[in-house]
Order: C-alpha cells, then sequence, then structure tokens
C-alpha cells in the first residue's frame, strides 16, 4: 500500500536509495547514512511532500517531492523516486508516481517537473507515465575540485 512518508522511514529509504543507485550505474558513491542524510534535507523542506510503498511493514520504494512556486502557478517537482531493485519493474513506481500526481490534482498545481539521466531506464518508465521531454533545457556544472 500506499502512504504518506514519515520521518521515522528515513532510514529505510536511505538504504533502498544507495541499491537502487549504484556507483557502477550512477558513479556516484553513496552510502546510506549520506543517502539518509541527504534525503532528510528534502524531508525538512516545509512545502516536502512524500509517499512510500510499504509491503508486510516494509518500506520498498519511496518518492520525494516539493511544491514550489512557478509565477502565478505551483508546480510539483519530484527529487527522488526508487524503488528496491529486487522489486523494480512490478509496478510501485508507477503507484508512487500516481500518488504524487493525485495530490498535485487535488491541489490544483500546474505539474510535475523532474530530471533524471538521459541514459538511465528510468526515462521509458516517466514516458510511460504521460511525461514528457522538455525541449531546451540543459544541466549545467562547475567542477570545483582539483581546480
Ligand atoms: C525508476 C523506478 C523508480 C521505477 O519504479 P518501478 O517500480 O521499477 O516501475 P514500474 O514497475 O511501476 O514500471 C515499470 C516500467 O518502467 C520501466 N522500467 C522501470 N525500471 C526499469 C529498468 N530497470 N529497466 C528497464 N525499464 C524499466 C519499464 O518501461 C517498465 O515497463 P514494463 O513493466 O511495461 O516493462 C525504479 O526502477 C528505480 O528505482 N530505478 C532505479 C533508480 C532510478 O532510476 N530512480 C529514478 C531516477 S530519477
Amino acid at each position: 500500500m500506499i502512504r504518506i512518508l514519515k520521518k521515522s522511514d528515513l532510514a529505510q529509504c536511505g538504504k533502498i536509495y544507495t541499491k537502487a543507485f549504484p556507483i557502477e550505474h550512477w558513479g556516484i558513491d553513496w552510502t546510506e547514512e549520506r543517502a539518509t542524510e541527504y534525503l532528510q534535507d528534502y524531508f525538512e523542506q516545509s512545502k516536502f511532500v512524500g509517499y512510500v510503498y510499504e509491503e508486510n511493514n516494509e518500506v520498498l520504494g519511496c518518492v520525494f517531492a516539493l511544491c514550489k512556486i512557478s509565477g502565478s502557478k505551483e508546480e510539483i517537482i519530484i527529487n527522488e523516486m526508487a524503488v528496491l531493485p529486487e522489486r523494480q519493474g512490478q509496478g510501485i513506481g508507477t503507484q508512487l508516481l500516481n500518488a504524487v500526481k493525485d495530490y498535485s490534482k487535488n491541489k490544483g498545481l500546474a505539474g510535475v517537473v523532474l530530471y533524471t539521466s538521459e541514459y538511465a531506464p528510468a526515462a521509458a518508465f516517466y514516458e510511460k507515465n504521460e511525461f514528457m521531454r522538455s525541449n531546451g533545457t540543459i544541466c549545467m556544472y562547475c567542477e570545483l575540485i582539483g581546480v
């Protein structure tokens, strides 16, 4: 079942996140502790919206989102989403995404925004779930280590 994400879920979400984003695929060396701290930063924001998928008292997937003002409108941005690797491809991610969409519709928000890697399977997942690529948006980065 889908339910609202609570503070006590953060450690399990950190565990799922670390497994869902392995260094071999994503190039970032997450530890459970760092991932939990990272996700807690989102959780503590005043406009945070989050859900987990739970089965037999175990959290198997999570979504971290944030309402944000965009001119006269308000949108929701999905910052992070992860499902335990052994339970991926079974509809959990779709249910989590639908929870965010339902929340957004009920609040009269204008849309849902997210960023993902062009090379990750997640892009196909979002396209299946009615998301479209935003043309004209680029991600820029300034490397500071070693400069
Ligand atoms: C992306 C993610 C959240 C989707 O959750 P999920 O529970 O696996 O997704 P669902 O089962 O609801 O949807 C499955 C669909 O998504 C796509 N998909 C999801 N994971 C996939 C994977 N690893 N490889 C290929 N396609 C995948 C497929 O199109 C699939 O459709 P199909 O069942 O008809 O083949 C989950 O796979 C995940 O945690 N991935 C790793 C972390 C990640 O990429 N997070 C999002 C970054 S923005």
